[in-house]
């Protein structure tokens, strides 16, 4: 021990940054790490052919006609991501009050599935269950004279929703709408109708959060909603217990996987999740937290790459099995040019 420097504790004996000092021992000790496998990437599907539109709060983030969207899949499959999701951008006079078109067999989601399936049967469609795109007030469920978005009636329509979307193939059903009890209500009809491997992935936790403005734009919900809350069936950005309630209840009505909405606020959510339940666990990066990397990245304030893959396995350390994330093509690149 140097004379100089009097052992405070175990130092020197113990000097952490003996294992940082080279790449090769950074790699041995790392302990989480992201890949391709992880990923999910949302996909906004516009109506009608040849059709290209740039969301304009979300750089780099498309919405394509189902054939535009088939030639991105190549790059998708190429790439190895396992998972899409999708979101329709539905026309304005396609949607009504009660949502009817939500379970269109003929609808633009369930001709999406099936021209995705037939192309690339290995990839894993997930669908949204919920009405927010189909209604003409812009709310996930069906609402009262008041407003009120109404529990039960709304789930009469999701799980037509979801017979829709598993009748044209989809593979993961994934509810975002926060009704009570529609987990349970979609897998009873799903096993009735002989669905048995359509899988439920719930937005178990999902918070009525600001983050998801630009969600809204992209699928043009935010103008139908106008001041319109989600608050009387999202949850509390304040609340850490409640998630654990709202998980439990899910994983007994039978979805086979949970997320956790939005992402880097709420890791600490995503934490006390997978600890307590061992359950397959997702997290969605938003829309918003999306944005805010970008606007900072085209500013040259922040870079982009190394942000964008910080705040991703950070989602990892936190317990995500998976991430859905609008950075998902960017993000297999990078990490294919690592490899
Ligand atoms: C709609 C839905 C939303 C998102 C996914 N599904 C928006 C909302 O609840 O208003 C948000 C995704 C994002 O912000 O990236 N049920």
């Amino acid at each position: 021990m140097s004379n100089q420097h009097p052992a405070v504790g175990y130092y020197p004996l113990v000097r952490m940054r003996r294992m940082r000092r080279d790449p090769f021992s950074r790699r041995l000790m790392r302990e989480h790490r992201l890949t391709t496998d992880d990923l999910i990437y949302p996909m906004f599907v516009l109506p009608g052919d040849d059709r290209r539109e740039a969301v304009e709060s979300m750089p780099g983030v498309e919405r394509l006609s189902v054939d535009l969207l088939l030639g991105e899949l190549e790059s998708v499959v190429e790439l190895g991501i396992p998972a899409i999701t999708l979101f329709p951008v539905i026309p304005e006079d396609r949607k009504s009050d009660k949502a009817e078109e939500a379970y269109n067999p003929e609808g633009l989601v369930p001709s999406a599935i099936r021209a995705i399936k037939e192309q690339f049967p290995d990839l894993g469609v997930i669908t949204d269950v919920a009405l927010d795109p189909y209604t003409s007030h812009g709310q996930d469920g069906l609402i009262d004279d008041d407003g009120y978005v109404v529990n039960d009636a709304t789930i009469d329509v999701l799980v037509r929703q979801s017979l829709c979307h598993a009748e044209a193939g989809a593979d993961i059903l994934a509810p975002s709408d926060m009704m009570d009890g529609r987990v349970g209500q979609m897998r009873e009809a799903l096993e009735a109708a002989d669905y048995h491997n359509v899988r439920i992935l719930s937005y178990a936790a999902k918070y009525a959060s600001s983050y998801y403005g630009p969600f809204r734009d992209a699928v043009g919900s935010a103008g139908n909603l106008g001041g319109g809350g989600k608050h009387s069936y999202q949850m509390d950005p304040a609340n850490g217990d409640e998630a654990l309630r709202e998980v439990a209840l899910d994983l007994e009505e039978g979805a086979d996987m949970i997320m956790i909405k939005p992402g880097l606020p709420y890791l600490d959510v995503v934490r006390r999740v997978k600890d307590t339940f061992g359950a397959p666990t997702f997290v969605y990066q938003v829309s918003g937290e999306y944005a805010m990397l970008m606007a900072a990245a085209r500013n040259g304030w922040l870079d982009e790459k190394s942000c964008a893959l910080e705040a991703l396995v950070s989602m990892k350390r936190a317990g995500a099995d998976g991430i859905l994330t609008y950075f998902a093509k960017r993000a297999a690149m990078w990490l294919r040019e690592t490899e």
